[in-house]
């Protein structure tokens, strides 16, 4: 096991901490608030937030859309860099929050910010981030990563730099409240998948990052469980610190990682507009029950140690069975619909996904590199209907 670790995001939790933003960010910086659809002006989150930045000097870029696109933030750049901003406030789910790490990055760039996400730029600075988050889901608000679109390619790609690791993020399970169900769900799946990329590759005798990992899974599958409370403070509060937990790096250190759902599941979201946590419900039991052999060691300790499934049998399929009855529980479809693709008949959808995959070289993806165009071919065969 050799890795480096920190995490510096300080996480301001629980009811109330919205009014705190203004303890760290400093009251010379000029601050830019970038927000998306308009949800925060609905649901009071804007009101707490202007409170807030009583006395600062600030001004705001609202717009950002679901899997925030490179035409709609480089308007933000263009903002940030006229306006002279030194501070971005995201307020938002993962769109906003990454929207804003693309943004914090290209103002401090020349060049076209879409070198920042193919990886053509490296990042050497970035204006600093702070974020009020408002859906539990990705864990971008404490971690370096960002998925950005651009719709003229119809890629869908994302880059990673420790300049955009956000100072800070509040975490106010009361934000949860105005949330639509299906993005709570889909928050619920995000983290779910989350912890599975890092966890359901082969064993490595990493005890604590396994034992943590499970007990995050057991807690989603709680809360699955009791997904009629979802109006308690409990319930929002231990969610929210979940989503947070299963994507700020501690559980991934020093193991191997897979993340092929996700790559896979970024072709239908660029294709087809399905949203992130759908596209991982489709796309995870097909890819598990594909990758089987390579991962059924660790499928089975989840399949004992998760569902405290009985060892006998054919353990590592019927934990990929209980993965999927999961989703299905939470009534999230496990396949894709040829409704969903636009009525693209499915030979035409395969061939349209993979040569997306083949473009941007995502062609040995998993933590083997065991999955190849012709393996990605056969899991969308399985995942589309
Ligand atoms: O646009 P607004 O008005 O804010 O509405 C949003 C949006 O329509 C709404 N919403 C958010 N908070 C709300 C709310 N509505 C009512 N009340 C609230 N409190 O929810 C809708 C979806 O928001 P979005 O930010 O798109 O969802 P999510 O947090 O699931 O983020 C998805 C994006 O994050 C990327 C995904 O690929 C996708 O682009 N990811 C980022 C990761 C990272 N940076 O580490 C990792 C993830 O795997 C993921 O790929
Ligand atoms: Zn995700």
């Amino acid at each position: 096991m050799q890795f480096h670790y920190q995490n510096p995001t300080h996480i301001l939790f629980g009811q109330g901490q919205i009014a705190n933003i203004n303890r760290i960010i400093s009251p010379n910086q000029k601050v830019l608030l970038l927000f998306g659809g308009g949800s925060i002006k609905r649901n009071g989150i804007y009101q707490q937030v202007e409170q807030a930045l009583t006395g600062y000097s600030w001004l705001e870029f609202g717009g950002v859309e679901p899997n925030p696109t490179k035409q709609t933030l480089d308007n933000a750049i263009a903002l940030a860099r006229s306006e002279q901003v030194d501070f971005i406030l995201a307020v938002g789910g993962g769109s906003v929050i990454d929207g804003a790490k693309y943004v914090a990055a290209g103002a401090c760039f020349e060049g076209d910010g879409w070198d920042i996400v193919t990886g053509k730029h490296k990042v050497s600075d970035a204006l600093s981030l702070g974020v009020v988050l408002t859906l539990p889901a990705t864990g971008s608000e404490s971690n370096c990563g960002a998925v950005i679109s651009n719709t003229d390619t119809q890629d869908k790609l994302s880059f990673r730099s420790p300049y955009v690791q956000p100072v800070f993020a509040v975490l106010d399970p009361d934000v949860m409240k105005s949330l639509p169900t299906h993005q709570l769900i889909n928050g619920m799946v995000d983290a779910w998948v989350h912890v599975c990329e890092q966890y359901l590759t082969w064993p490595q005798g990493a005890m604590v990052q396994d034992g943590y990992a499970e007990a995050l899974l057991k807690t989603l599958l709680q809360l699955g469980g009791s997904f009629n409370n979802r109006d308690s403070d409990e319930w929002r509060a231990n969610l929210m610190f979940t989503a947070n937990q299963a994507l700020n790096g501690l559980i991934g250190s020093g193991v191997a990682h897979d993340w092929a759902t996700h790559a896979l599941g970024h072709q239908l979201t660029a294709l087809y507009g399905t949203d992130h946590g759908r596209t991982l419900a489709i796309i995870q039991p097909a890819l598990l029950r594909h990758q089987l052999d390579f991962k059924r060691a660790k499928l089975e300790q989840l399949g004992r140690n998760v569902f405290g499934l009985e060892a006998s049998g054919e353990l590592a399929g019927r934990t990929i069975d209980a993965i999927e009855d999961f989703f299905q529980s939470l009534g999230v479809a496990t396949v894709l619909t040829q409704e969903e693709r636009n009525g693209q008949d499915k030979s035409q959808a395969v061939d349209a996904l993979v040569t997306q995959l083949q473009k941007n070289a995502m062609d040995a993806l998993g933590e083997n590199h065991s999955i190849d165009l012709e393996a990605s071919r056969e899991i969308f065969n399985a995942a589309l209907q």
